[in-house]
């Protein structure tokens, strides 16, 4: 019988070697095909994240900002804004009035006096800086398009967060109230303007509403402690938003937090939020509640208190701002509470959960 010659002997054991190899290349590529975006999902993206390269302008999970420059971090807003962004992670620096004699929150990185009217000033103050947020004070509102200036001028600030923590300034033009508020429309525009040519700088407007547990404090919300009286302006009915400061402040670094990763929801956005949204007799109920005894209400028509307010503006008269806010928050029918679930709302945006009025109350009730 003839033998198979060499060739014809080794064939069956070569194809059998090749199927295996291209088994097990089949193995190895599919191996790779999983394992590589899952490697590259965890670990590798956390090494890249920490580079200074991809650790600044690039879209993923995690924060890109790290330092961030507070304008006006000592004042009311200012002081539990600059303690969240601490407690947070992030490093603060605090731009001052040169000799300002007003006293740094504790933990900031450093504390830098400029010249506000000066944009060499403080493009120097904002070296390294990721973000700019101003807190600056209602008086300096016309202040801050330097600051801005500056920030545009930089290559690292990435966000702006203006000085505006009140009513949507964006619904207040041509109104009495938005004639006060000329200098925070501005800015705002100043900001859209900018922000359109440069390609690194955003910004986010917030509204918060009503700073309550300040208000409960300042007595400008109508509520008098002495007298047991709240002043309640038409029906009472009327839902307006109003926040905590240390509520205004989550929603900064929630901002900050967003800012330049997939996740940025407020770019170049003015949002709304508010811890709540009350009237002014849920108000008055919550504090009978918490006193346990009977409010007396004042009350006030919010047609008579503009018709008063806007003469005296046309006067020259600014601190009627008060009695215009009151108007713009309580009159009946005024519709400028925010919808806390609608998913543009700033809440929602930045997943804030909304919070009760009662312990602002109890806290400030159990002072008096
Ligand atoms: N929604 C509300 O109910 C409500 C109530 C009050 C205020 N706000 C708003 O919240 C924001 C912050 O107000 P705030 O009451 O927290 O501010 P603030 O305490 O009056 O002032 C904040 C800081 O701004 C700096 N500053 C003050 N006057 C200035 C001036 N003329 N020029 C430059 N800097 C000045 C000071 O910092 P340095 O001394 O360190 O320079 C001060 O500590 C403002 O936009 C304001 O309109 C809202």
């Amino acid at each position: 019988m003839a033998q198979p010659g060499p060739r014809a002997q080794h064939r069956p054991p070569q194809s059998l070697s090749s199927t295996l190899q291209l088994a097990l290349l089949a193995v190895v590529g599919l191996a790779v095909v999983v394992a590589v975006p899952l490697f590259l999902t965890s670990s590798t993206l956390a090494w890249f994240e920490s580079t200074p390269f991809f650790g600044t302008h690039t879209s993923h999970s995690m924060s890109s900002i790290k330092n961030v420059a507070v304008a006006g971090g000592t004042g009311a807003l200012g002081t539990p804004i600059v303690e969240d962004l601490i407690k947070s992670g992030f490093n603060v620096t605090l731009l001052t009035r040169e000799g300002s004699t007003s006293k740094a929150p504790a933990g900031v990185a450093a504390v830098k006096a400029v010249d506000y009217k000066s944009v060499e000033s403080i493009k120097a103050a904002l070296a390294g800086q990721h973000a700019v947020v101003s807190v600056l004070g209602s008086l300096a509102a016309g202040e801050q398009t330097p600051l801005v200036d500056a920030a545009a001028a930089t290559s690292s600030v990435i966000r702006f967060i203006p000085s505006e923590f009140g009513v949507n300034t964006r619904k207040t033009p041509g109104t009495a109230i938005g004639g006060i508020l000329g200098a925070k429309t501005g800015l705002v525009d100043h900001l859209t303007a900018i922000t359109k040519t440069n390609k690194t700088l955003k910004w986010t407007g917030i509204s918060n509403g009503h700073f309550f547990d300040w208000g409960l404090v300042y007595g400008s919300l109508g509520i008098d402690a002495k007298s047991k009286t709240v002043t309640v302006y038409d029906s009472g009915n009327e839902k307006f938003g109003a926040s905590n400061l240390p509520y205004v402040a989550r929603a900064v670094t929630k901002v900050l937090q967003q800012a330049g990763t997939a996740d940025d929801k407020t770019a170049n956005k003015y949002i709304e939020i508010a811890g709540f949204t009350p009237t002014q007799n849920e108000i008055k109920a919550a504090l009978e509640k918490i006193s346990g005894t009977e409010w007396a209400t004042a009350k006030a028509k919010t047609a008579d208190v503009q018709k008063d307010a806007e003469a005296k503006l046309a006067q020259g008269d600014y601190s009627v701002f008060g009695a215009l806010l009151s108007v713009w928050q309580f009159a009946d029918g005024a519709g400028h509470a925010p919808d806390l679930s609608s998913p543009e709302s700033g809440n929602q945006l930045l997943g804030l959960e909304p919070e009760s009025i009662e312990p602002a109350l109890s806290a400030w009730w159990s002072k008096q």
